[in-house]
C-alpha cells in the first residue's frame, strides 16, 4: 500500500491562547491584516477585542459572513482585500467565516470572480495572502484543510473548492471561544466532527495516519459530546471537542468525505438543514451500510471506540441524535416524498464515489426512506 500524509498548518492549541495573538502575528511579521467574521462576533465584542489585542496588526473587520457562505460574499471580501491592500487575513468564526476568508485570500489576487473558480472550471491563482484561522466551533476542522465550501445560490449549488493556498499558515485554537456556542449548534458541529472522523476512516482513499487520527477523534466525540450537551459550559468537554475537531480535520482532508457529506449538500441547499445536522442525518445509516465493507474495518473502529460492533455504534449515533434534538426521519425533516428524487439526485455528489460501498440512486432512496427505523 502506498500513501502520503501532509499537514502544512502550524497549530497552537490551549485555553486562553488567543491572548497571545499580538505576539503570534508579530513573530510572523504580519502587520496589515483584515479580520473576517460573522455578525455574532461583532455583537459579542470578541471581534473588537481581537482587533484591540492584535496591537495594530489587524486594521478592520469584514463582519457579515453568513452560514454557508456564498460566492458573492467571497467576492465582496476579496474586493476589500484588493482595495485596501491587506497583507493577511485572520478568520474568526465557525466553518462559514473560515471558508469565506480562505477563498477571499486567494480570489483577491485574481481579476476573476469566485463563481469562475467554483463552478466555471477556471484555475485559481497561484498565490494568495496568508491566512490565520481561529475556529470558534468544534467543528468543521476547516482550520487545517485546503477546502472552502461555498454556495452559489443562483445555481442552487453548494460544493467544496480546494487549493493548497487555502491552508492557513496558522490555526489558533482556544477552547474558551467555543463556550458561547448554543446547545443546538454544539450538537450539529459535534456530529460534523464525528462525520469527518468516520468518513475519513472508511473513505476509499483511507490511509494509516488518517485512520489513527480518525479513531482518536471519533472516540473523543463519543466520550465528550453527550457530556457537553448535558452541561454546555463544561470547559474540559469543550477542550476535548476542540481537540477532536482539529484532529478529525487532519483525518479527513486527504481521504475526503463520503456518503454522509455527499447527502449533506442537497439537504442544506434544498431544506436549509445546518451542515452538521445534515451530515448526521444519514450518518447512522452509512455506518450500517459500510459496516461490512473492506473486511469489517468499521467494526474494528467501533470496537476501538468501546462498542460491540458497528451496529451498536450506529445505534449510539441515532440515540445521540434523538437526545440532542436532531432530525432523524424524512417526516421530521419535512421532506415530502414527491421531492425525494431531487434529493437523491443531489446526493449523487462526487464525494459519494469515495464511499466504500457503491451507492446507486435506488440504494440512496431506500436509505432515505428507512432513516430512523
Ligand atoms: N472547509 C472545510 O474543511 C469544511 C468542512 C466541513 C464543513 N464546512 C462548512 O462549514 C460551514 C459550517 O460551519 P459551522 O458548522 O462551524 O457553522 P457556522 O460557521 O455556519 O456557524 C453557525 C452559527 O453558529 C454561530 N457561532 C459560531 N461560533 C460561535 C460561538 N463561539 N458562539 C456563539 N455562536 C457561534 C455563528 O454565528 C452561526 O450563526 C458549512 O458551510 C460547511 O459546509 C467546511
Ligand atoms: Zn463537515
Amino acid at each position: 500500500m502506498e500513501w502520503l500524509y501532509k499537514q502544512p498548518v502550524e497549530v497552537v492549541f490551549g485555553v486562553n491562547k488567543l491572548a497571545e495573538i499580538a505576539q503570534i502575528l508579530q513573530e510572523k511579521g504580519y502587520q496589515n491584516g483584515l479580520l473576517v467574521s460573522d455578525p455574532w462576533f461583532v455583537q459579542s465584542g470578541l471581534a473588537a477585542q481581537i482587533i484591540n489585542d492584535s496591537k495594530g496588526c489587524i486594521k478592520a473587520c469584514f463582519d457579515h459572513v453568513t452560514p454557508n457562505p456564498t460566492v458573492e460574499e467571497v467576492d465582496e471580501c476579496a474586493q476589500i482585500i484588493r482595495e485596501k491592500g491587506y497583507e493577511f487575513v485572520v478568520a474568526l468564526g465557525g466553518g462559514s467565516a473560515l471558508d469565506c476568508a480562505k477563498a477571499a485570500a486567494v480570489v483577491a489576487l485574481s481579476d476573476k470572480d469566485t463563481r469562475a473558480f467554483h463552478s466555471g472550471g477556471e484555475k485559481l491563482p497561484s498565490e494568495g495572502i496568508p491566512i490565520v484561522a481561529i475556529p470558534t466551533t468544534a467543528g468543521t476542522g476547516s482550520e487545517v484543510t485546503c477546502i472552502s465550501v461555498l454556495t452559489d445560490t443562483k445555481k442552487s449549488f453548494k460544493a467544496p473548492l480546494a487549493s493548497p493556498l487555502f491552508f492557513p499558515k496558522m490555526a489558533i485554537i482556544d477552547p474558551v471561544v467555543t463556550l458561547t456556542v448554543p446547545p443546538y449548534v454544539t450538537a450539529c458541529t459535534g456530529l460534523d466532527v464525528l462525520s469527518h472522523a468516520l468518513e475519513g476512516y472508511w473513505s476509499k482513499n483511507h490511509q494509516p495516519v488518517c485512520d489513527a487520527l480518525a479513531i482518536y477523534a471519533a472516540d473523543l466525540v463519543f466520550k465528550y459530546l453527550p457530556r457537553l450537551y448535558e452541561k454546555i459550559d463544561d470547559l474540559e468537554a469543550r477542550t476535548k471537542l476542540c481537540e477532536a475537531s482539529v484532529i478529525a480535520g487532519m483525518a479527513f482532508w486527504q481521504p475526503k468525505t463520503t456518503g454522509s457529506h455527499a447527502c449533506s449538500f442537497p439537504l442544506t441547499n434544498i431544506y436549509h438543514i445546518p451542515h452538521g445536522e445534515a451530515c448526521a442525518f444519514t450518518l447512522d445509516a452509512f455506518i450500517r451500510i459500510n459496516a461490512e465493507a473492506e473486511g469489517g474495518r468499521v467494526h474494528e473502529l467501533a470496537r476501538k471506540c468501546g462498542f460491540e460492533d458497528a451496529y451498536s455504534m450506529a445505534d449510539k449515533v441515532l440515540e445521540m441524535k434523538r437526545t440532542m434534538g436532531m432530525k432523524t426521519t424524512l417526516e421530521e425533516a419535512e421532506i415530502e416524498l414527491g421531492t425525494l428524487d431531487a434529493l437523491v439526485e443531489g446526493s449523487m455528489h462526487p464525494n459519494m464515489l469515495n464511499n466504500p460501498v457503491e451507492m446507486s440512486r435506488d440504494d440512496i432512496k431506500r436509505m432515505y426512506l428507512n432513516l430512523g427505523k
